[in-house]
């Protein structure tokens, strides 16, 4: 087998066109011979002004290396390629070119203004009618054109009738004020030599649609009250001259079909307004209105770090309902984010409505979880055939429909097709897999998959159907590590991440949820609390550790010291944090419905061992971005906060002061303890476990660290006993009550099919689905054990009756794979890894040994 490196792929880009990082880093995979290593890369860089080559760079490194030449120029393209020496002596041919092109790189580059609907529009601010924009053009022979698009608002182009891309709620939700995203096409193909139309269409979004909760009130225009297209269409000539067609006073408006739209609410659709052959030549505008125009702002432009919004799944309904009162509901067995498309047949002025639910309750769709969110879509026909529609600007988080005003017979359409629904995401790469001899324990993990895919829509939300889907920063803080497994999350996490830097007040306080909207009294002010805070320091280090990305460190440094030092001062010269909002172990199942931080486990307690931890954790920040100083005061501190939570939590006796899951298993993974009380911690936490007939008492805190907590002191049996207990509450009583996502409660659907009375149940909430990260290391057995997974633990551990697992991860180096399985007499396991990859493995019952990268182990244990 000859030795070949793959075409490289830049930053984190899926797609590298119009791209952002002047200097963006270079990584490949390899394919070669069993045991082959790197010695030294060549990256040939092939660009208009000439090829340059780094010639023989020695280096194992394969993943995000420097950009190897001078930094790209505003929309210049450029070719790389690779090749590779082996430490063997060997030698590689070149590898395929990969292409990138940048986007705009300067504010310079920019002359469109933002245009918008030049009316006076309705002054419920739930009732504004978007405007149609269009604008036509003459151009000559093209040999290509871009388009750098972003708006005030959410946004869909059209060039000559057809739209451009499949984007979805583009630029996403940034923070607008400071980084507006512009997505960059390849629109070459849509235009002609001869008269060329462009159109847009906006809605309102997140920079002036409604947001907010129920109890705290709503906001509008939270970043303006404008509706508006910036927008710049660069078109270069055979001859090599350029063309630009900008948004500018030439553009002309008029109202949509769509009536109203909102996230939250849905959208309002009268097919009777279309007006055939709008973004058309040959279309007749002298009815419409010259534009608004107000300034761009382009200096707060930023290119997409990760993929956008796509429909990335159509799912047809699996049954069709008829309820106690008639209303005709459609199940899609399955909870997801997204939109009902519909094929529609009837009189001009029929109007189906589509009320959407997670959950029935006594046979109706069930709309209190949803609380203010409308979540309802009207779409009036024009008649004259089948019409097909789909709602633009909102987003549902649902898996009933209730379909009203449907002309003929919804069980023909529903057989015939014309009404499904269609799962939308951040468009991720997967990369992750798990199964194992339990399908009850499959279902959890396909669950906590539905459920990163739900609430991973440009953004990390907490949920995807009521009124909040906010950016909750402690949600994503636990789970990011199993968000990074399932899928390659990088990007998307680290543009966020760019977010929190940037609404970090200037003590080092983390909002709760980035970006930050008024939440009432109770987020605003915005207090400092544990756990959600830590996103600062841990996410930062997911980021590393998962996907090598050393670039993320020193980009958030700033943000990760601010916040450990907010912490630092909050706990005084006794290194003892007792001030704050603390949500604690937010969710505790013993917490009672209208009050879900009222744990078992004290919170100041929780709030003390994670300023323990992140500090310490800081100190590993420091040291890896070359801070040696402030890794060495983190470290020092650190040690200081965990003698102040042994002197404050842990009694003689060796309990803690709260007799409770969450405290043991906090103090026990982030190594608070002495070697003796931690073993006096692992026992009691088992016994607490038992006692509990294996069900589980933690909450959002106490949750992602409980199963670790277990392995790490010897008590595995409790673990799996607690990972397949059914019973309520429990991850696998989910499961059995049919839950097809992770619940924002233990219990959001109580025993007796009723739902939780508590004012926020959700059923799409993906903290509690932390548990999957373990499932991973310690049922699948593989860890990172270098950043990116260079290096990996493989030490399956084998329990629960389980008579085989598999984990399949798709690394930044290539596939790994993992598996065990029980024969006669004892186990066989086997892992794969791919070239770059070395492995520690651990086997129970065998000497410890570890696995040239590129190879493969069988090995078989017998049972002793
Ligand atoms: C959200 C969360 C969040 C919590 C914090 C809830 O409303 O849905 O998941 O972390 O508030 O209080």
């Amino acid at each position: 087998m000859s030795i070949l490196p793959s075409a490289p792929r830049f930053a984190h880009h899926d797609v590298p066109l119009g791209i952002g990082e002047a200097s963006p880093p270079v990584s490949w995979t390899t394919s070669a011979p069993d045991g082959w290593t790197q010695a030294a890369y060549e990256i040939e860089v092939r660009r208009v002004s000439g090829t340059t080559t780094t010639g023989r760079v020695p280096s194992d490194q394969q993943i995000l290396v420097d950009w190897p030449a001078d930094p790209l120029v505003s929309r210049e393209r450029a070719d790389a390629r690779v090749r590779l020496w082996g430490s063997d002596g060997s030698a590689s041919a070149w590898g395929a070119w990969g292409s990138v092109e940048a986007g705009l790189l300067d504010a310079g580059d920019w002359h469109a203004e933002a245009v918008g609907a030049p009316w006076v529009e309705n002054e419920d601010k739930d009732l504004r009618r978007p405007p149609l924009l269009r604008r036509a053009f003459s151009t000559g022979d093209l040999e290509r054109a871009r388009l750098h698009v972003t708006a005030h608002g959410v946004y869909e182009i059209e060039i000559n009738g057809a739209r451009v891309g499949d984007d979805v709620l583009n630029p996403g939700w940034t923070v607008y004020s400071e980084r507006l995203r512009v997505h960059t096409y390849d629109v070459t193909d849509l235009l002609a030599a001869g008269e060329n139309v462009i159109g847009a269409w906006l809605g309102d979004g997140w920079y002036r649609g409604r947001l907010g909760f129920t109890h705290h009130g709503h906001t509008f225009d939270m970043y303006g009250d404008d509706l508006s297209l910036i927008a710049q269409l660069e078109l270069t000539h055979a001859d090599g001259t350029t063309t630009t067609i900008a948004t500018d006073a030439s553009w002309r408006a008029s109202p949509a079909p769509i009536l109203s739209s909102g996230l939250y609410d849905g959208e309002t659709y009268d097919a009777r307004e279309e007006q055939d052959g709008w973004s058309s030549p040959g279309f007749d505008d002298a009815g419409w209105e010259p534009v608004a125009v107000r300034p761009a702002r382009p200096e707060r432009f930023v290119s997409p770090e990760g993929p956008p919004v796509r429909c990335t799944e159509q799912i047809a309904p699996a049954r069709v309902l008829t309820s106690p009162s008639g209303a005709r509901i459609l199940d899609f067995g399955q909870n997801f984010t997204g939109r009902v498309q519909i094929t529609v047949s009837g009189a001009a002025g029929e109007t189906v409505t589509l009320r959407t639910a997670e959950v029935l309750q006594e046979g109706e769709i069930y709309t209190r979880p949803l609380r203010a969110a409308k979540s309802t879509d009207r779409y009036t026909l024009r008649g004259g055939g089948a019409e097909t529609w789909e709602p633009r600007f909102t987003m549902h988080g649902f898996r009933y429909v209730e379909v009203s005003g449907w002309p003929g017979s919804i069980d023909d359409a529903v057989a015939n097709g014309d009404i499904v629904g269609r799962v939308h995401h951040s468009d991720m790469r997967r990369t992750g897999w798990f199964e194992s001899s339990d399908p009850s324990l499959n279902t959890l993990h396909e669950n906590v998959v539905w459920g990163t895919r739900s609430n991973f829509v440009d953004i990390p939300t907490d949920c995807p159907q009521r009124d909040e889907r906010l950016g909750w920063t402690g949600d994503i803080q636990v789970f990011a590590p199993t968000a990074s497994f399932l899928f390659d999350s990088a990007g998307f996490i680290e543009n966020w991440l760019a977010d929190v830097a940037i609404e970090q007040l200037d003590d080092g306080t983390v909002p709760w949820f980035v970006p930050t909207i008024p939440g009432g009294p109770t987020w605003n002010p915005i207090r400092t609390g544990a756990v959600w805070g830590d996103v600062a320091v841990l996410t930062p280090l997911t980021m590393h550790e998962r996907f090598g990305d050393a670039h993320v460190l020193e980009a958030q440094f700033d943000s990760a010291t601010a916040w450990v030092e907010r912490m630092i001062r909050e706990a005084g010269p006794e290194r003892l944090w007792r001030t704050g909002h603390q949500l604690g172990d937010w969710l505790d199942p013993a917490a009672p419905p209208e009050d879900p931080a009222d744990a078992r486990t004290d919170r100041f307690l929780v709030a003390q061992a994670y300023f323990a931890y992140s500090t310490a954790r800081m100190a590993q920040f420091a040291r890896a971005v070359g801070r040696t100083l402030e890794a060495e005061r983190y470290a020092r501190i650190a040690g200081q906060a965990r003698d102040a939570f042994r002197s404050e939590y842990v009694l003689p006796d060796r309990r803690l002061t709260s007799d409770a899951q969450a405290a043991y298993a906090l103090a026990i993974r982030f190594d608070l303890l002495s070697a003796g009380e931690r073993i006096a911690a692992g026992d009691r936490l088992a016994e607490l476990v038992r006692e509990a007939g294996n069900r589980i008492a933690t909450g959002f805190a106490g949750t992602p660290v409980i199963s670790d907590a277990l392995t790490d002191t010897g008590h595995l049996d409790e673990a799996y006993a607690l990972l397949l207990e059914t019973e309520c509450p429990s991850w696998l009583y989910t499961v059995r009550m049919g839950g097809t996502t992770i619940w924002e409660r233990w219990d959001s659907m109580l025993p007796d099919g009723t739902v939780n009375p508590g004012d926020m149940t959700s059923f799409n909430h993906y903290a509690l689905g932390s548990v999957a990260d373990w499932m991973h290391r310690v049922i699948g057995g593989l860890a990172p054990a270098g950043p990116g997974y260079q290096r990996v633990l493989w030490a399956p551990q084998p329990g629960g009756g389980l008579d085989h697992a598999e984990v399949r991860f798709d690394s930044p180096y290539g596939e790994i794979r993992g598996s065990w399985r029980r024969e006669a007499g004892g186990i066989r396991y086997v892992l794969e890894t791919p070239t770059g990859v070395d492995a520690l493995v651990r086997l129970p019952g065998a000497d410890e040994q570890t696995l040239a990268p590129g190879s493969v182990l069988e090995r078989f244990v017998p049972t002793p």
